[in-house]
């Protein structure tokens, strides 16, 4: 279970150079860079002229690339931050050298290439289009208004937009005509933002700072702070399953700094969010396209299967089929449960969904389709249904979704299950009954008709097996 003594060796060996690196440079006032190592590490010239500045300027910033593999690998400060004065817009002259300030997955893609191009193949990568969706027009008109303006954005967007969505789906970043990056997207480290040169998303969105900890980047926080809330509760869902309790209870057994970070060789007690959407277990690789063990997209108002949702962004990994992706989640789960356990689960998941789907979604949608023309006026979120309608389906529904795919029940009944029955039975129907009730006394004939359809429909799903409890003597 213990790194190999010769790894530990070296790592300890390395420990203790930097240690005593750290030590002499706080004497001398000399920085590590210049120290010719037993390690061998040879920093360039230019970051060495970096670091002089830096390690005043910034100088826990500097501790933290101390402290990181990259230093002990050579990589320094002008290796990453390095650009080409021709091909980079945002390129510009900085004491001497041309540097950028974002430092993208396409400038990490040269030395990490299979986690760039796994990440830029995955929906993260592709989180930033959100553009023209009930959330979007939510963020721009309802909540917020064009009352944030720049150089690159003289048309004005929604604060909203800014410090919401952005920072979490990632937005477009702009560079003015001096090179400089446009305040209203940078800082911003959302999944899915879109740089200057074309390359989508930002790793910096899960490995902060410059340190690169492993410890910090397989930790459920690192997920948390996008995976959370009322609309897609992940973290909470976790905490409150026996794999958060026992994560908790044993976090300091989890050898989460280890290089080598095998679920069942090198911990045990429980797994993370990076267990079972990225790392490796004896069978599968580290993966950073984190769709490619889940078998369900349980984002839209009604689930599909993630193979269909990756097909509608034209991804390429919508060749690789649900039930492949299950068989590689099954292989995580399968280091800790028995086959039984695991199929099972997913028996009791995937009746979840179904249910979800069936009873309340796709009737949900219909009836929202018949309701469209009797919107008045017809602006998404200017009529009660539309609110009502969202919470069902992004909130309601999400949440039970989510608590049965990741195991707290208190999600799946009491903040999923539970309202979205009351909510479609108390709110949703009277208020699409009421709106057909108008609709039918028109004197508009189409509105007339159109109102009639709508009647038609809420009587259709009362006499439906699934409802038609509530009208039952
Ligand atoms: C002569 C001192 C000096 C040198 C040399 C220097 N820097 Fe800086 N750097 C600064 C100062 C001061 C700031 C903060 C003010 C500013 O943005 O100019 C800064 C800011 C930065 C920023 C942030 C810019 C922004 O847009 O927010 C980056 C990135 C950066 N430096 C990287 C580097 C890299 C990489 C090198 C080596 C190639 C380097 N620096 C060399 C002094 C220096
Ligand atoms: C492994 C690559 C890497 C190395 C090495 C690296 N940086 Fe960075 N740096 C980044 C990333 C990523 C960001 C985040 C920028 C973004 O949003 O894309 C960043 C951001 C910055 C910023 C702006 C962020 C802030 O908090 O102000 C400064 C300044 C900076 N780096 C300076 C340095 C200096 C100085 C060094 C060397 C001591 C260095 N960097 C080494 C990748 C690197
Ligand atoms: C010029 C090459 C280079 C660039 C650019 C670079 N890296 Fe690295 N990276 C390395 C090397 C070398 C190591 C050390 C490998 C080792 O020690 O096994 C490393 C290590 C890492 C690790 C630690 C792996 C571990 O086992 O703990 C992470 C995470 C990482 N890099 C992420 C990034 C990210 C994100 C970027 C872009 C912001 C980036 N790197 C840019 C060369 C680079
Ligand atoms: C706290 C971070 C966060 C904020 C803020 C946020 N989102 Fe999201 N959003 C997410 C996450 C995480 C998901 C994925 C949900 C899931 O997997 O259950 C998501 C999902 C979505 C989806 C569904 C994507 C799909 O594939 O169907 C849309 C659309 C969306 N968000 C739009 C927005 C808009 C517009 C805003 C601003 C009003 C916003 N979001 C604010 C984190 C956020
Ligand atoms: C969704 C969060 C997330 C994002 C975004 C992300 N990483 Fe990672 N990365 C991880 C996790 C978690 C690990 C640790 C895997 C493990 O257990 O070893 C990791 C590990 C790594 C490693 C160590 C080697 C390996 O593959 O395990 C490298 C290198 C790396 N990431 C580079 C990148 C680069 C480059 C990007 C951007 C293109 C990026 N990461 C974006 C979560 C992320
Ligand atoms: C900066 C915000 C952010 C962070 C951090 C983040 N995610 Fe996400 N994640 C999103 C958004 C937004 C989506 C929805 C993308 C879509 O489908 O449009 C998403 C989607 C996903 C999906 C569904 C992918 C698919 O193909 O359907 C998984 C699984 C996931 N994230 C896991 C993770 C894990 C695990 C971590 C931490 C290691 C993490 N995420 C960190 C924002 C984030
Ligand atoms: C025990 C393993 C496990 C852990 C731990 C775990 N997940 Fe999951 N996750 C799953 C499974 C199983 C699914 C459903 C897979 C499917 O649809 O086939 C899932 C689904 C998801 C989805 C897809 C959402 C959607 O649209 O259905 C996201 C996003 C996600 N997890 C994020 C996270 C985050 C963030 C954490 C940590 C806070 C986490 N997961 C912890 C196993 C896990
Ligand atoms: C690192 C080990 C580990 C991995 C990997 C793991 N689990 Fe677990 N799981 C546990 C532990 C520990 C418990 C608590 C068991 C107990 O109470 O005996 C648990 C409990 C459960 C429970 C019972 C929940 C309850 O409330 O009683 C289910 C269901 C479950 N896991 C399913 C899964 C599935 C599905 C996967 C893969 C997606 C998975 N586990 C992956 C360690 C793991």
């Amino acid at each position: 279970m213990d790194e190999p003594r010769f790894i530990r060796l070296v790592n300890n060996c390395a420990r203790l150079f930097l240690l005593l690196a750290t030590q002499i440079s706080i004497l001398t006032g000399s920085t590590a860079a210049q120290i010719d190592s037993p390690g061998r590490i040879r920093i360039s010239k230019q970051t060495d002229a970096c670091v002089k500045c830096h390690k005043e300027e910034t100088p826990a910033l500097y501790q933290q690339w101390g402290s990181s593999k990259h230093f002990r690998g050579s990589i320094g400060c002008f290796e990453c931050h390095r650009a080409n004065k021709a091909t980079d817009v945002d390129a510009h002259e900085h004491h001497g050298e041309y540097i950028a300030t974002l430092v993208t997955p396409k400038d990490c893609s040269r030395c990490h290439k299979r986690e760039a191009a796994e990440f830029s193949g995955s929906r993260h990568a592709f989180a930033g289009n959100v553009e023209g969706s009930d959330a979007d027009i939510l963020s721009r008109q309802v909540c917020g208004n064009r009352s944030m303006f720049s150089n690159s954005r003289p048309q004005g967007v929604s604060p909203v937009q800014v410090n919401g969505c952005w920072q979490c789906h990632g937005a477009e970043v702009k560079v003015d005509s001096r090179g400089r990056l446009d305040p209203l997207t940078y800082p911003n480290s959302g999944i899915g933002r879109i740089n200057p040169d074309k390359s989508r998303g930002a790793c910096s969105s899960c490995h902060s700072g410059h340190s690169y900890a492993s410890e910090q980047v397989r930790h459920p926080n690192t997920c948390g702070k996008c995976h959370l809330g009322p609309d897609h509760p992940q973290s909470e869902v976790y905490k409150a399953s026996k794999h958060g309790i026992v994560f908790k209870a044993h976090q300091s057994e989890m050898n989460m700094h280890k290089t080598k970070w095998i679920v069942g060789e090198d911990y045990v007690a429980a797994p993370t969010c990076a267990t079972c959407h990225i790392s490796a277990t004896t069978q599968l690789a580290t993966t950073h396209n984190v769709g490619t063990r889940i078998s369900w997209n349980n984002r839209g108002a009604v689930s599909i299967r993630a193979d269909e949702a990756d097909r509608l962004l034209n991804l390429e990994s919508q060749n690789l089929s649900w039930k492949a992706r299950r068989r590689r989640m099954n292989s995580v789960c399968r280091t800790c449960h028995d086959k039984n356990w695991v199929e099972n689960f997913y028996m009791q998941y995937d009746a979840q969904i179904e249910l979800y789907n069936e009873k309340f979604a796709k009737p949900g949608r219909k009836l929202m389709q018949l309701a469209i023309p009797l919107r008045r006026p017809s602006e998404p979120f200017s009529n009660s249904i539309d609110w009502i309608w969202f919470e069902i389906s992004q909130r309601h529904g999400r949440a039970a979704r989510t608590g049965a795919a990741m195991m707290s029940p208190s999600h799946a009944q009491w903040q999923g299950n539970y309202k979205v029955a009351k909510d479609f039975y108390i709110k949703f129907i009277p208020e699409l009954a009421r709106m057909a009730g108008k609709a039918m006394k028109s004197q508009d004939a189409n509105r007339r008709q159109a109102g009639m359809a709508l009647r038609e429909g809420l009587d259709n799903l009362q006499a439906s097996e699934d409802h038609k409890w509530r009208t039952m003597k």
